[in-house]
């Protein structure tokens, strides 16, 4: 897949993963995301690098954040933004999807944002792309998030410049998150001293080495952890029969205010959303001081920004 991503001289082509991506091309694109944050209320970096530029957003599964984002993001770049909504045909096959993608180019679309529950979606798009034309994986099956890995990161550097010094625990539903599989790598590329994994054995990952220990115990885990990101059981990537009793659920791996308690004080609480108030999470929690879940939100549109204006440089000059 790195193949796809960048140009022959290194440069971003296409955003598709991290996993693949070198760490200091990361390192880059968050150092441009601080570049162009703005803080609620204030007023946010705008420019023209995509003036005359169409972004097209492709979401074939369910999404409010993310796109609202991505559109966000290319209008303060300057683009013009085109919403193609298709979750709800849910017979669309990858040849469908590539004649969306040359029906897109023969109108001069520049940029396709692509979200898809079928793993190789967003690179099987980028295999068939003019090369004027880039795209960007918003989320592809349980695979890849990139963007949502790069705002991970972003915020935690935020709040722990020195990340090195830092043990980040990602708990839940990790066999099934996307977000996990990009945040680690992102993580990774900021130099985060230790990543550790926990959750329910059937919701582990067995075989993929992804953080440095895992956790079957949430109080266990929480221990010395100071970057806690917590995630949604992913229903719609599970057989009903495997789901787990919400209540239950909650009781030994929902966060509450006890639990954080344990980990290092002031420790930052992440979420990617949507938020289930009372599954992974107390609402106590994920609106307390400690919350960090709407800086992401607002990190997220910086980020986006800086893989737009980067893509299209590599493509435009
Ligand atoms: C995540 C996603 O869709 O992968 N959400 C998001 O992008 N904000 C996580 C999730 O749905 O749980």
């Amino acid at each position: 897949m790195s193949a796809l991503q960048l140009t022959a001289d290194g440069r971003l082509r296409h955003l598709l993963d991290l996993a693949t991506l070198d760490p200091s091309l990361i390192r880059t694109l968050i150092a441009r995301a601080e570049r162009y944050r703005a803080a609620p209320g204030e007023d946010p970096p705008r420019n023209t690098k995509l003036a005359g530029r169409i972004v097209a957003n492709l979401f074939c599964e369910p999404s409010t954040r993310t796109r609202a984002s991505f559109e966000i993001a290319a209008r303060r770049l300057g683009a013009d933004v085109l919403n193609l909504d298709l979750e709800t045909s849910s017979l669309v096959k990858g040849e469908t999807l590539a004649d969306t993608l040359h029906t897109l180019q023969a109108m001069n679309v520049d940029i396709v944002v692509v979200r898809h529950a079928q793993a190789g979606v967003p690179a099987a798009l980028a295999a068939e792309a003019l090369p004027h034309v880039c795209v960007v994986s918003a989320g592809e099956a349980h695979v890849s998030h990139p963007t949502q890995g790069l705002l991970d990161a972003f915020t935690v550097l935020r709040h722990r410049p020195r990340p090195e010094t830092s043990c980040a625990l990602i708990v839940g539903d990790i066999l099934h998150s996307r977000v996990a599989r990009s945040a680690v790598p992102a993580l990774r590329a900021i130099g985060i001293g230790e990543i550790r994994l926990a959750g329910p054995p059937e919701l582990l990952p067995a075989g993929e080495r992804l953080g440095d220990r895992v956790f079957h115990d949430f109080e266990h885990a929480l221990q010395g952890a100071d970057v806690i990101m917590m995630l949604r059981i992913q229903k719609e990537r599970m057989a009903a029969s495997a789901l787990p009793d919400a209540a239950d659920y909650f009781r030994r791996w929902g966060l509450t205010a006890e639990r954080l308690a344990l980990a290092r004080p002031g420790a930052i609480v992440m979420h990617p959303g949507p938020v289930n108030r009372g599954v992974e999470i107390d609402s106590a929690v994920a609106d307390g001081p400690q919350s960090v879940i709407r800086e992401q939100v607002n990190n997220g549109v910086a980020v986006r920004m800086a893989v737009l204006a980067t893509l299209m440089e590599t493509v435009r000059g």
